[in-house]
């Protein structure tokens, strides 16, 4: 695998996963969740907000002195102080990376930093200048890119390059844009700005109209080479691009992106549920990749394919992203085929009339409970067939 076709993963679950609602964790927790994304094999890992809370110091500190491999990353505004307190909390670490932001849009000028787009460029000039004196890996964001004017966002972006940015992240904030703009975006910044292609660009996708990883997939077809994403997709509002979502993205559709990841994708599952623990915030049961439901089937008809070839209603494999089977759920939509399987999984072998006679008590329960487990249908047999 060389660089040009690996897309680097920036897991941003420790900081921009954490400060949203039902997220937070201690540092401690941080310290395992860190330990977890370096086992599956997240590139960078965004510890925290130094400048915001003693809890991210401590958090950025604890995990700079046990994960050593990846990169390690903490976000500072465009202050002096930020960079410096930044700076102090990544000493020692193997890898350290210095990511500065500031605003651009017209918006966020005016309302949130009440500055001109001279005091904007200024700032993005200063501060990673200040931070690549310190660190040698920067990253700059200029945030709310995608309602930012086409040429101050290629001129902010161009200042943050002169001025030593290696990585220049073009965030969706707001999750505002689509896919076609975002390819355009990306390709017409790479394509223009002078020494864009000297660096690498990153797409940091938010889902307001659940379009970050669709955004995300977008960016990399423009050019991006750097993904922000997080585990379950949390993340401010309604989230981040999920991590789950845009491996196995590139993994399935592996002959159209021709890029891979170095995500070890069995490690999904185990990694979404131990972040579940830790914040309590529970998963979408129908959540992609990790949800209950990813690998379940329900309908008589997508039951009965999956019992004669599983590549009827499934595009992966669930031992890929760490599930141990797929699942025929049996309810009101099951039909003979599944619950004849189940019975034989379960030992019994019935003649056609026995086989007729449970599906029918089956039905009968079925009106009255959503779904029936093995001790059900062990109850239907012992009870319909064998006789008690
Ligand atoms: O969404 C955003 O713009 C951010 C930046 C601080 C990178 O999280
Ligand atoms: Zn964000």
């Amino acid at each position: 695998m060389t660089a040009s076709d690996t897309i680097r993963i920036f897991d941003t679950t420790l900081r921009d996963g954490e400060q949203s609602p039902g997220c937070s964790m201690t540092p401690q927790q941080k310290v395992v969740m860190a330990r977890a994304l370096d086992a599956l094999g997240v590139d960078i890992i965004e510890t925290g907000f130094p400048a915001s809370s003693e809890s991210d110091r401590e958090a950025a500190r604890l995990i700079a002195r046990e994960v050593r491999r990846p990169t390690l990353a903490v976000l500072s505004r465009c202050l002096p102080a930020d960079i410096e307190a930044s700076a102090r909390v990544l000493d020692g670490t193997a890898n350290p990376r210095l990511h500065v932001f500031i605003s651009t849009s017209p918006l966020h000028r005016e309302h949130k930093l009440r500055m001109s787009r001279q005091q904007v460029l200024d700032m993005t000039a200063a501060s990673v200048a200040h931070a690549r004196r310190l660190i040698g890996d920067v990253e700059f964001s200029a945030e709310d890119a995608t309602r930012t004017e086409d040429d101050f966002l290629g001129e902010v972006i161009g200042v943050a390059i002169a001025n030593g940015a290696t990585t220049i992240n073009v965030p969706d904030t707001l999750g505002y844009a689509t896919p076609e703009e975002t390819r355009a975006l990306f390709a017409r910044l790479i394509g223009t700005i002078p020494g864009a292609r000297e660096v690498i660009f990153s797409a940091h996708c938010h889902n307001d109209l659940g379009l970050a990883v669709a955004n995300s997939l977008a960016a990399i077809e423009g050019g991006a080479r750097q993904v922000e994403c997080t585990v379950n997709g949390i993340g401010e509002r309604a989230g981040n691009c999920a991590v789950e979502e845009l491996a196995m993205a590139l993994k399935v559709r592996n002959a159209f992106y021709n890029l891979d990841t170095r995500i070890d994708t069995r490690r999904l599952v185990p990694t979404s549920q131990l972040l579940r623990r830790l914040t309590g915030m529970a998963i979408q049961r129908n959540k992609a990749i990790v949800g209950e439901n990813a690998f379940a089937h329900e309908s008589g008809i997508h039951q009965h394919g999956m019992l004669r070839h599983r590549g009827t209603y499934e595009i992966m494999n669930p031992a890929d992203v760490g599930w141990p089977d797929s699942k025929l759920v049996l309810g009101r939509h099951s039909g003979r085929a599944a619950v004849g399987h189940r019975i034989r999984a379960l030992g019994h072998t019935l003649d056609e009339p026995q086989l007729e006679q449970v599906f029918a008590a089956f039905k009968a329960l079925c009106e009255r409970q959503r779904v029936v487990d093995d001790n059900d249908l062990e109850a239907l047999l012992h009870g319909d067939v064998h006789g008690r």
